[in-house]
């Protein structure tokens, strides 16, 4: 009887708080297959903007009206440093690259802001947010354009409005009726159907490609292609298969390169070329064209005068000095691009477990090249010996015969 009472009194006071303070206007987007629902309310006494947006909790989650990143405002959730809220950020984009925090937005989560169930829930207000620099929001519009975007999922957790995001995993574009989101004020409740808006296209799946392509290029090059093209030279007595292996190398590096400048353009903490990978990798890859200039020139001046570098009996060369720094230079090469490529793991964020992953490869790689290695060297040491030895023979034996008449 009593907990009768009570319930009658419970929805009594719910019905009587829908009647007196009314529900706010609201226009609903709702994607099923993630959960996503993103409601936006304007009041018709102010300029303000109300939104409630809730989502799984990818790395990032992001609205924003317009139809391009370029020039649009677009709120932007992720975790905040104790992973329990959500940090709300809006920013700008300038292009197709990372937008930047505009700190003159003044936009606040609001009570109820939480991280639920793996969910963020954002419920929020915009001061007078319906014109910022380089846009603004129609509000006598029924077909309002607006973006959607998630970010990949790693993890962000960060107080910070400028903490550093990772391009979308997927992103896509819908249209809102701005006309039937006005009237009373407040931030939209939560919900599971379209209302008011609809999607255009579907989601577009993208993700940083370049970035990817351009450590695996790398990557590939420096911790299996150098060990692999100095493992030629030591078995094979030619030096052909050591410049054309060189040359693939070459060109594996410049792609990677290239796309290395094209991705750091797309990131605010790269743009300015000024992070350690990136100054590193310059110098990097500038000793490595000296590297290879320097084999070229080499295997030039020996095709071009082979009598002056004293061939010995098998057809072997003395080692000049500019041999041995080639060598040298070549090896620590390669160990400052193993460490560049760890480098790059720390500057993209990578998941702790890629980077355990890479060291792991790196010295499972170390270690048996090390025995190769010392293979080759004794091998070429017992040889040189035996070279010797002949040498002298051979000399003697010179020494012995006729000048020839010329
Ligand atoms: C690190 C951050 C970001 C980077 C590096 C980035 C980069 C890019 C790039 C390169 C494109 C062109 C894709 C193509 O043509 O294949 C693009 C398109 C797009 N992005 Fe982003 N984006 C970022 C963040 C965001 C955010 C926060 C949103 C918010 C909604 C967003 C929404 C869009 C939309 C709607 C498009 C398609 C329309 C257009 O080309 O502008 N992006 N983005
Ligand atoms: C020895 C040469 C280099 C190696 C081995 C290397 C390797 C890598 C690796 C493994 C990553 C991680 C990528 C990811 O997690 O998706 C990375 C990221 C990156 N690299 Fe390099 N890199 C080199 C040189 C360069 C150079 C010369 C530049 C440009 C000037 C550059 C620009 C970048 C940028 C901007 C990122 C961050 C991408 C992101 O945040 O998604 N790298 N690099
Ligand atoms: C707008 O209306 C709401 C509710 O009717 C009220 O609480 C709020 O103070 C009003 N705001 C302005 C700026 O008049
Ligand atoms: C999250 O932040 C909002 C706004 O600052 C606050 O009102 C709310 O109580 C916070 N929620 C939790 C779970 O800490
Ligand atoms: C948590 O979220 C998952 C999927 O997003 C859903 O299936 C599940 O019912 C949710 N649990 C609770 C307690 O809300």
């Amino acid at each position: 009887m009593f907990s009768y009472l009570i319930s009658v009194l419970a929805v009594t006071s719910i019905l009587t708080w829908g009647v007196v303070g009314g529900s706010p206007a609201a226009s609903t987007l709702y994607l099923s297959q993630t959960g996503t629902q993103f409601s936006i309310n304007l009041p018709s006494n102010s300029s303000d903007v109300y939104f409630y947006f809730t989502s799984p909790a990818f790395s990032w989650v992001a609205v924003g009206p317009g139809t391009k990143m370029a020039g649009s405002l677009m709120f932007i959730m992720y975790s905040s440093a104790n992973g329990l809220n959500v940090t709300l950020s809006p920013r700008i984009a300038t292009g197709n690259t990372e937008p930047t925090f505009a700190k003159e937005i003044q936009v606040e989560a609001l009570p109820g802001t939480t991280i639920n169930n793996q969910s963020f829930v954002l419920n929020a207000v915009c001061r007078n947010c319906r014109s910022w620099n380089g846009g603004s929001l129609d509000v006598t519009s029924t077909t309002q354009p607006w973006m959607y975007a998630f970010g990949p999922t790693n993890d962000i957790t960060s107080d910070s409005p400028s903490a550093p995001l990772r391009r979308h995993r997927d992103y896509g574009h819908f249209q809102m009726d701005m006309v039937q989101a006005t009237g009373e004020g407040g931030v939209p409740g939560p919900s599971t159907s379209m209302n008011g808006a609809s999607l255009i296209g579907g989601v577009i799946i993208d993700g940083d490609k370049a970035s990817i392509i351009h450590a695996v290029l790398l990557a590939f090059a420096f911790l299996i292609m150098f060990p692999f093209n100095v493992a030629l030279v030591g078995f094979f007595k030619t030096a052909k298969l050591h410049m054309w292996f060189s040359g693939l190398i070459t060109i594996f590096i410049i792609i990677g390169f290239a796309l290395g400048i094209y991705v750091s353009g797309e990131y605010n903490r790269s743009k300015h070329f000024d992070s350690a990978h990136q100054i590193f990798g310059f110098i990097i890859i500038a000793i490595f064209i000296g590297v290879a200039a320097m084999g070229g020139f080499q295997a030039r001046q020996h095709k071009a005068a082979p009598a002056t570098s004293q061939p010995s009996s098998n057809g072997r060369r003395e080692p000049t000095k500019l041999d041995s720094t080639h060598k040298w230079v070549g090896r620590l090469l390669w160990v400052l691009g193993i460490v560049n490529g760890g480098l790059g793991l720390q500057f993209s964020d990578s998941p702790m477990h890629t980077q355990i992953i890479y060291a792991l490869v790196t010295v499972a790689l170390a270690l048996p090249l090390a025995v190769v290695y010392s293979c080759i060297w004794r091998k070429r040491k017992v040889r040189q010996d035996r070279d010797e030895d002949r040498d002298v023979v051979l000399e003697a034996y010179y020494a012995t015969q006729p000048k020839p008449p010329y």
